[in-house]
């Protein structure tokens, strides 16, 4: 009996006796509203404990050797698909064509509605029509019919290019391409160069699969050409990325980041460039990692007792303030009476 009543002393919740505690409407509304705070500052702390967390790590890319992966979804408003080719080129400036690719082209009007009913598979630097035939008497005569009939329409370009992880570029320009004494050129002399607009779309492009929270920078951008026969180079610099999922599953993939720069490329002597859209990318020798992780169960548990706690101590001042108050109040208007 002695112990106990000793251990008593230890008692940090001593208890009010019963008969001196009332309950006001005013307790109650604090009660009730404290409450409901209470629910929902629990429903968000379980909301957040639910969802995963990324963590991100930084290395040195030591996994050379693997292929890297295009995706690309470009429309040209004013550049008919007879007039584009499409090139894929390491950084030597060696056209790629052993790439592994899958890209197609799909004739649009201006408003972007698809003219022919299936796309057609384009063949990297292929040679699309006849632009110079020394034999034939109108060299021109096949592609002035292909230009004439496609005059007016658009060309959407989508599908992906899978080349070596090194750095290089490829591009979407007007004429055909040759590799002329190891330099890459473009032939134009069939159409004027004022009549090349460069203005594109870019609806997709990403250097791999995307995984959640991915941000491609380039996806919806559109790009109107002020003037006629625009450079536009895109300077992209590819950081190898590894997304570990919760469940295991490792994705690799690439982000990106891009500068644009664009000129005029009028072909005047001197001037280094054509027209067309270029992207030109790198690697970085940096591989980020992204681990997905359960949050802390102890953090979520901590979280909890904070609320609570923190809620009732509160809830606690609010009400005796207003009891309090009340009661103040209620003594002067008695005083008030009597005198
Ligand atoms: C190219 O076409 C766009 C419309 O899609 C237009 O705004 C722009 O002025 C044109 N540029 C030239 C040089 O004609």
């Amino acid at each position: 009996m002695e112990a106990l009543g000793k251990l008593k002393q230890f008692d940090a919740y001593p208890k009010t006796l019963e008969d001196f505690r009332v309950k006001t409407c005013g307790g109650a509304t604090v009660t009730i509203v404290s409450g409901l705070l209470m629910l929902l500052l629990f429903l968000s702390e379980l909301q957040y404990y639910l969802t995963t967390e990324v963590h991100p790590e930084l290395y040195v890319d030591k996994s050379r050797g693997d292929k890297l992966k295009i995706n690309i979804d470009v429309f040209f408003p004013h550049m008919p698909c007879a007039y584009l080719s499409i090139d894929a080129m390491d950084v030597a400036g060696e056209q790629q064509l052993d790439v592994e690719h899958n890209l197609f082209k799909q004739r649009l009007d201006k408003d972007g509605i698809p003219v022919s009913s299936e796309a057609e598979r384009h063949e990297l630097g292929k040679v699309e029509v006849k632009v110079f035939d020394p034999d034939s008497l109108d060299p021109d005569r096949c592609f002035s019919q292909k230009m004439q009939e496609q005059k007016n329409e658009g060309c959407q370009v989508y599908g992906f290019l899978e080349v070596n992880k090194v750095a290089g570029n490829f591009h979407f320009a007007p004429g055909k391409s040759f590799q002329q004494s190891h330099v890459h050129v473009h032939d134009l002399q069939s159409f004027g160069l004022d009549n090349i607009n460069m203005t594109h779309h870019i609806r997709h492009l990403s250097f791999g699969e995307d995984y959640p929270g991915i941000v491609n920078p380039l996806d919806r951008t559109n790009v109107t050409a002020p003037q006629a026969s625009m450079m536009f180079q895109y300077f992209v610099k590819v950081v190898p990325t590894v997304y570990m999922k919760v469940d295991g599953e490792v994705l690799r993939t690439n982000q990106f980041s891009v500068t644009r720069h664009e000129k005029v490329a009028n072909g005047l002597m001197g001037d280094q460039g054509l027209p067309g859209v270029f992207v030109l990318y790198e690697l970085s020798p940096m591989m980020v990692k992204l681990t997905e992780k359960h949050r802390s169960f102890t953090h979520f548990l901590t979280g909890v007792c904070a609320i609570i706690g923190g809620m009732f101590t509160v809830a606690g001042l609010i009400d005796s303030l207003i009891y309090h108050s009340a009661r103040a109040i209620q003594k002067k208007i008695d005083l008030g009476k009597t005198t």
